[in-house]
């Protein structure tokens, strides 16, 4: 069968349409015209695979990695760049007009990555029977890998040193954290119930000004090396605009966005619920000499939210939920920041929060996952 490619949609599918219903399909580009094959269904959607190109686009480039098509981590390295950042913007406008159902939003400002190879900051990588590697696209089967151009250099050579590690070679199944601050890498690995340092240190440092972080390979971080500065400085421009007391952090990790903002208020309540993580934001907010953040641990949907002027909101892919915007706009905010890794559930809670009388004033795409779908967003919203 034959069809040409109208868009990119969910989980950087290509869609056409077959029988009036639409058909996703992977590593295509907009505009293409292919010969397609119908390989599953379920409820009004069909899955297919492309088996020819006819008609390649001008945005069609050869991908750089050996391991592209069957390793699950990246979707479109066969995309120029550029082209990359115009599919992510189209996927953010379409989820504002269809979920969060806005006519109107902010001009979406796009921020590239300033490289779109070698930015992670961390890769976490499958051992299995003594192996390093990823899982396969859309599967549990393992697929050996010595090497990941999204990784960041000294990432790279260290699955080179790590491949032959005795502790490596005797796991059967387990994962292998490994963390870059650009100079050195910290490395575990993590099993159903040990976690083994294959590093001597543990911690590795990061810097921006003068603030200072220590990061493990096991805290959560966000995934540019190239972007992490960008985050700060975009965050800390909101915090000096409205000469706010009191801040709040939701979904805190090891601190990074409470303790770079902490010098511009009285007081910043700093929610996380991760062991690991609170670990090292104690740890940080120490090494900082800061006195003024308040750590409250735990599930967030189960805390009672303080008031407070400003927030910055960093959730999981699921985002905030109905519940908890209520709970924030309750505590009364003059500003929200709201990073989201996710547009769908950020498009969702951005419907409730227009509901409860906040809306948009900023818009941006942070480009943090370049060569595969998914992307950062950056928003502010004020009260009306
Ligand atoms: C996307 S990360 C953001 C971390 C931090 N803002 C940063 O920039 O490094 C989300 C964080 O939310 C935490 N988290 C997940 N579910 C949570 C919950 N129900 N309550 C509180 N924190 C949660 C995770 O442990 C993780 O540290």
């Amino acid at each position: 069968m034959e069809g040409r490619i109208e868009g990119i949609g969910k989980g950087g599918n290509g869609v056409l349409f077959f029988e009036g219903k639409p058909v996703f399909i992977p590593y295509v580009v907009d505009g293409e015209l292919i010969e397609f094959e119908i390989t599953g269904k379920k409820h009004s959607v069909y899955f297919g695979e492309a088996k020819k190109i006819i008609e390649a686009s001008s945005e069609r480039i050869e991908p750089f990695c050996k391991y592209f098509g069957k390793c699950g981590g990246c979707n479109f390295q066969h995309i120029q760049y550029e082209h990359q950042l115009n599919i992510k913007k189209k996927i953010l406008e379409g989820n504002l007009k269809k979920i969060a159902k806005l006519k109107t939003f902010p001009e979406i400002k796009t921020i590239p990555s300033k490289s779109d190879r070698n930015y992670r900051t961390k890769l976490v990588l499958k051992i299995r029977d003594g192996k390093l590697g990823f899982f396969k696209r859309n599967s549990n089967d393992f697929i050996e890998i010595e090497e990941c151009p999204l990784a960041e250099n000294n990432i790279n050579m260290a699955i080179l040193k790590f491949k032959d590690h005795p502790k490596v070679k005797e796991t059967k199944k387990a994962e292998l954290f490994i963390l870059s601050n650009g100079r050195d890498i910290r490395a575990a690995i993590k099993g159903n119930r040990y976690v083994s340092y294959l590093t001597e240190n543990r911690e590795v440092e990061f810097s921006f000004s003068e603030v200072s972080y220590l990061f493990s390979p096991l805290n959560f971080i966000q995934s540019n090396i190239f972007n992490l500065d960008t985050m700060l400085e975009l965050l800390k421009e909101e915090a000096i605009k409205g000469k706010y007391d009191t801040g709040s952090d939701l979904f805190s990790g090891v601190g990074f966005f409470s303790i770079y903002i902490s010098k511009y208020f009285e007081k910043i309540y700093s929610y996380e619920s991760e062991e690991e993580n609170i670990k090292a934001q104690k740890k940080n907010i120490k090494l900082n000499n800061l006195k003024n953040i308040e750590i409250i641990r735990g599930d967030i949907a189960k805390k009672k939210i303080k008031e407070s002027d400003f927030f910055v909101v960093d959730p999981p892919r699921g985002g905030i939920t109905g519940k908890l915007v209520k709970k924030i706009v309750s505590a009364n905010p003059k500003k929200i920041v709201y990073f989201s890794c996710d547009s769908a559930t950020f498009s969702r809670d951005i419907f409730y929060f227009s509901g409860e009388n906040y809306s948009l004033k900023k818009l941006s795409i942070l480009d943090n996952f370049p060569q595969t779908d998914h992307f950062e967003i950056f928003a502010v919203l004020e009260k009306n």
